[in-house]
């Protein structure tokens, strides 16, 4: 069971189980949809459901809707309902990861002989799924420059089943123009689907720009706080070409025969954790911006990828298509051996995979989360770090920085500053030898086509 929106009902409307009339504000509808008094006690906050299975009173008729946990339970239509009301949507699921809620669009709308084309700058767990699941079913990946449309427009095909855009992009940041993409993909009648996880639907609601499909990695800002792992599906209301049509229908019963569903305590926690998101994003925008602006002044850093800076090349679209730039800063210092010293050197700002949670985070995907797509066109720069802005206090994340900086003086020492700077994908170096565990082959790749395996034991993180 997922979350519909009753037919011509979207958004501020009620559910017939809802006796609230659901408000309209996207900071109330944080707090109040999906989230009721519960009938029996009177409890404000739902109790977490932890069971398998619903009692009936006679054969085959449910009480709430809830026979059976695989396919539904009311911590998880809680969520799905709040999920559905803040994107917009017409249809929502909560599964128990970002990457399930990826392989549940890949396998409802992908075929043997399909295409999916994906940006060049992409989660490197995408990449390493579509790669080493997808390839052997006979489907097609296309890797594309998606934040130059004409390029898209050059690379779509009658064979294209799936436009994948990821934007804001995991780690470069790159930010791709969705009503466009919306518009040449539903031209040749292709799904456009959306990672929008560093954006969550506070910052920017891809639906609303045309897309059939959005999914999240809730794990990451809209839960915020580093305690779960979750994702979510969410679709609109199919009319945006022939294929969108059966894009509901598709994604429901795959859904309901494999049982991805998210389970009820993290349902629970998470629900609770998007009842700040408002707030939280507010403060992960305002702290990423301050920090862009001061990683732009310090003559160690090559190259700053935010998209609220106007020297990033998707300044303007983000401007149009999003509230706010997201909480996320990547940046490619002058050397290796900084990069290197500066992931390790700070003191507030974790170590870790992952990003989106109250506190900051710091990862060198060349090492860490893009393990999976070293060597292979996707590589990304061993100078490259990505910053995942908590809601500390301002100046206590840049005095971590500065310390970190001047301890990694020496580093800065050890090599030559490189001359070539660009977009974070297009600086991407192949990674070092003793990064790159990951196989890949790209001997009888297409130009455009990968070829490549992927090997399971580099896996990456978040
Ligand atoms: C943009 C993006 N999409 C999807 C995922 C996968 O999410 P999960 O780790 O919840 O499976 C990630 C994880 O980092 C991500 O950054």
């Amino acid at each position: 069971m997922s979350y519909r929106v009753p037919p011509s009902e979207q958004v501020s409307t009620t559910t017939a189980a809802d006796s609230h009339p659901t408000p309209t504000g996207i900071s109330t509808r944080s707090i109040h949809a999906g989230a009721r008094p519960e009938a029996h006690t009177g409890s404000v906050v739902a109790p977490i459901f932890q069971t398998s299975t619903f009692q009936m009173d006679t054969p085959g008729e449910t009480r709430a809707g809830f026979d059976y946990a695989r396919t539904g339970t009311p911590n998880r239509s809680d969520l799905e309902e709040v999920l559905c009301e803040l994107e917009g949507a017409t249809f929502a699921a909560a599964v128990n990861s970002g990457t399930s809620a990826e392989a549940a669009v890949f396998s409802a709308l992908l075929g043997p002989g399909d295409e999916i084309i994906i940006p060049r700058d992409i989660y490197g767990g995408t990449y390493r799924l579509l790669v080493n699941e997808y390839q052997r079913w006979g489907v097609t990946i296309r890797t594309v420059d998606l934040t130059n449309t004409a390029e898209l427009a050059a690379a779509i095909t009658d064979k294209t089943a799936i436009v994948w855009v990821e934007t804001p992009s995991n780690p470069g940041l790159d930010i791709i123009d969705i009503e466009e993409a919306a518009r040449l993909a539903h031209a040749a009648n292709a799904i456009l689907a959306v990672d929008s996880t560093f954006a969550t639907p506070f910052l920017q609601r891809p639906i609303e720009l045309g897309a059939d499909v959005v999914i999240h990695s809730t794990t990451k800002f809209i839960n915020g706080h580093s305690d779960v792992i979750g994702g979510a599906v969410l679709a609109g209301d199919g009319s945006t070409c022939p294929r969108a049509a059966e894009v509901i229908d598709r994604l429901s019963e795959h859904l309901a025969s494999v049982g991805l569903g998210i389970s009820p305590f993290d349902a629970w926690l998470t629900r609770r954790g998007i009842k700040t998101l408002p707030l939280r994003m507010a403060k992960h925008c305002e702290n990423a911006q301050i920090v862009a602006e001061w990683l732009e002044s310090r003559p160690e850093i090559a190259e700053v990828y935010y998209p609220g800076l106007p020297s990033h090349p998707g300044h303007s679209i983000a401007k149009r298509q999003m509230s706010g730039f997201g909480g996320v800063v990547s940046f490619c210092t002058d050397t290796e051996a900084r990069a290197l010293s500066l992931v390790s050197g700070t003191e507030l700002i974790t170590l870790a995979e992952s990003l989106g949670g109250v506190e900051s985070l710091i990862d060198h995907p060349a090492t860490m989360t893009h393990l999976s797509v070293a060597d292979c066109e996707l590589s990304i720069s061993p100078r490259f770090i990505r910053l995942s802005l908590g809601i500390e206090d301002i100046d206590d994340i840049l005095a971590d920085l500065e310390a970190a900086f001047a301890k990694s003086a020496e580093a800065g020492r050890a090599e030559p500053a490189p001359s070539e700077a660009g977009s974070a994908a297009a600086t991407a170096e192949a990674t070092t030898a003793e990064a790159a565990t990951a196989e890949a082959t790209t001997a009888e790749a297409a130009p455009g086509e990968s070829a490549l395996s992927v090997k399971a034991d580099a896996l990456t993180g978040a």
